[in-house]
């Protein structure tokens, strides 16, 4: 895939330095949309517009952040969706927080070696493409239950905003049509009629895609509720496509798939209070160790993408993703040690071993041997009301356009969020992360995820709302966004904007994205022992800053075509 965000990335910086800390009259700071009291960051201006217009009405951060669902499944087929799921992280006015788990289940019928051949390897593909790749879908239920608790307008205002988009179609920008071009064959592939994004000529940027069927199906779930999805006419054009394709979903995988609410992990750094996602995502354990590690440094002396400071997030992270690997699973399967791995005194332990002056091998710290990444896309969303209820929600297919089964007649894609499973111990997924029995596949579990939706808040009031796509990245992007705000004194938009890197044990590499790291820098890294690798990007944030007078700054990534609006 090309990306346009190197270059971007250098504009956005050679414009806009934070010139001279010293001397405040020449900073020029970059600062994304102000809003004086609400404001939503989506990767998707129509997405965005929604969720504005929602609030405009009068709706909540959580009506807004429901129509905002909706609407990316439309104009966002890559990875809004209703046909995968997501978690869902808030804090209400009030104060009070908490969490939504909508993520996908594996089907009853699924088990431990259901991608492994007769001789016990795994059968490349079968875990992230074609009908087995899929889990039992949760985010309509997600939705409805997030309405049923904090919804304030009828739920068929808002779904009525994405079912007009998907009949009057979306006119496509060139990152849709580099990403629907591509995974043309793979949609033939798995296409019994009825795929809208399969053209027999390339799509051009401009042209208008239209939705029917899926209009269809999102008026059913208007009209009818969750039964619109998980019961009647989806339910059975799902099953009958499962059945096309030797896929696993049954009617009664649907009709009993129930979103959970969850105690939100809550930790602390640096005086500010942060709230995250508790498993089955990874997202929140790993992010809360990786922020009791930053607090034992000081990442605002050592300065922001210093040597120092890229070796010793490398060095924090390497030992996180190793835990993430061995104790992070489905908490209604598996019992995860969360207070151990949050525990001041483990995590002491735990990076006592960093030494400034030199990498440690990930081979010391466990052994193993995996693939590389390979493609990432989900997407995340933050929206803030004017009362100051916030919601940060991420959302995925996984992959892109997730199993590139589109359920025909239903005009949606399932997800194929099967391969967040560990399909054998040791044996890396499609974002070469690795896992043990804990995340081995079980009938109705819950697949390990990585997906981190957070909110901050200092001194009792809400700080910020942060998240991105990225697979395995999700962690170590969210992780440094927020440092640089709090270590390195960015605006949300520089925070958003900085080069990231990415360490996660196995493979043994440092990612960074290219052309953002000089030789100089990279040659003190492989010094320190670090392999080196470039990627063409890293992150897609959507995030939301409250400032010191109060007022809102949305901040949506570069990398991506998403906006922050507010008002
Ligand atoms: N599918 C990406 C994740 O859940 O981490």
């Amino acid at each position: 895939m090309k990306y346009y965000f190197p270059a971007l990335l250098l504009l956005l910086f050679s414009c806009s330095p934070i010139a001279d800390k010293g001397n405040s009259d020449s900073i020029t700071r970059t600062y994304g949309p102000i809003g004086s009291s609400a404001m939503v960051s989506t990767a998707h201006p129509l997405a965005s517009k929604v969720g504005k217009e929602i609030l405009l009405k009068g709706g909540n951060a959580f009506d807004a952040a429901i129509a905002i669902q909706f609407t990316l499944a439309v104009v966002y087929p890559v990875a809004g969706n209703i046909g995968g799921g997501g978690f869902a992280v808030y804090r209400s006015t009030d104060g009070q927080v908490g969490s939504l788990d909508f993520r996908e289940k594996a089907p009853a019928s699924a088990h431990k070696d259901m991608y492994l051949n007769t001789q016990g390897e795994v059968i490349p593909g079968m875990s992230t493409e074609g009908h087995l790749a899929a889990g039992v879908p949760g985010s309509v239920d997600g939705m409805f239950k997030l309405h049923e608790r904090f919804g304030s307008l009828p739920m068929e205002d808002l779904i009525q905003p994405a079912i007009e988009l998907a009949y009057e179609g979306v006119q496509l920008y060139d990152r849709d049509v580099e990403n629907i071009n591509k995974y043309q064959e793979l949609f033939k592939k798995y296409d019994h009629g009825h795929n809208q994004l399969i053209k027999e000529t390339p799509w051009q940027e401009g042209d208008v895609l239209v939705h029917k069927n899926l209009a269809g199906t999102l008026s059913f779930i208007r009209d009818l509720g969750r039964d619109g999805f998980y019961k009647g006419i989806v339910a059975n054009q799902i099953v009958a496509e499962m059945n096309r394709g030797s896929g696993l979903i049954t009617k009664e995988d649907l009709a009993n798939y129930s979103a959970i609410w969850r105690e939100p992990l809550v930790g602390q750094y640096k005086g500010y209070k942060v709230i995250s996602m508790p498993p089955p995502s990874s997202g929140g354990v790993a992010l809360l160790q990786l922020l009791q590690g930053a607090e034992q440094f000081d990442f605002s002396k050592t300065g922001h993408n210093s040597a120092e400071t890229i070796h010793l997030m490398t060095e924090l992270e390497r030992r996180v993703y190793a835990d993430r690997a061995t104790y992070l699973a489905d908490p209604d399967f598996f019992d995860v040690p969360v207070d151990m791995l949050l525990s001041k005194g483990y995590n002491t332990d735990r990076f006592s071993s960093i030494k400034k002056d030199q990498s440690t091998p990930s081979s010391e710290i466990k052994e193993g041997k995996v693939d590389i990444i390979e493609s990432i896309e989900t997407t995340h969303f933050s929206v803030v009301d004017a009362n100051g209820n916030a919601v940060s929600i991420t959302t995925t297919l996984n992959g892109y356009f997730g199993c590139k089964v589109m359920v025909k007649g239903a005009g949606f894609f399932l997800n194929n969020e099967m391969d967040d499973f560990s399909a054998k111990p040791g044996v890396p997924n499609q974002f070469g992360l690795i896992g043990n029995e804990a995340n081995a596949v079980a009938p109705e579990k819950r697949m390990l995820s990585s997906m981190t939706p957070t909110i901050l808040e200092k001194d009792g009031q809400l700080a910020m709302v942060v998240g991105t796509p990225g697979g395995s990245t999700i962690i170590t992007c969210v992780f440094q966004t927020i440092l640089n705000v709090i270590d390195h004194g960015m605006t949300m938009q520089e925070a958003v904007n900085a080069p990231k890197l990415h360490h996660q044990w196995l493979p043994d590499r440092v990612l960074y994205e290219e052309g953002t790291l000089d030789e100089a820098l990279l040659g003190e890294l492989k010094a320190l022992g670090h392999e080196m690798e470039p990627r063409s990007a890293l992150g897609k944030m959507d995030c939301i800053l409250v400032l010191p007078d109060g007022k809102l700054e949305g901040a949506s990534d570069p990398r991506n075509y998403g906006t922050a609006a507010g008002f």
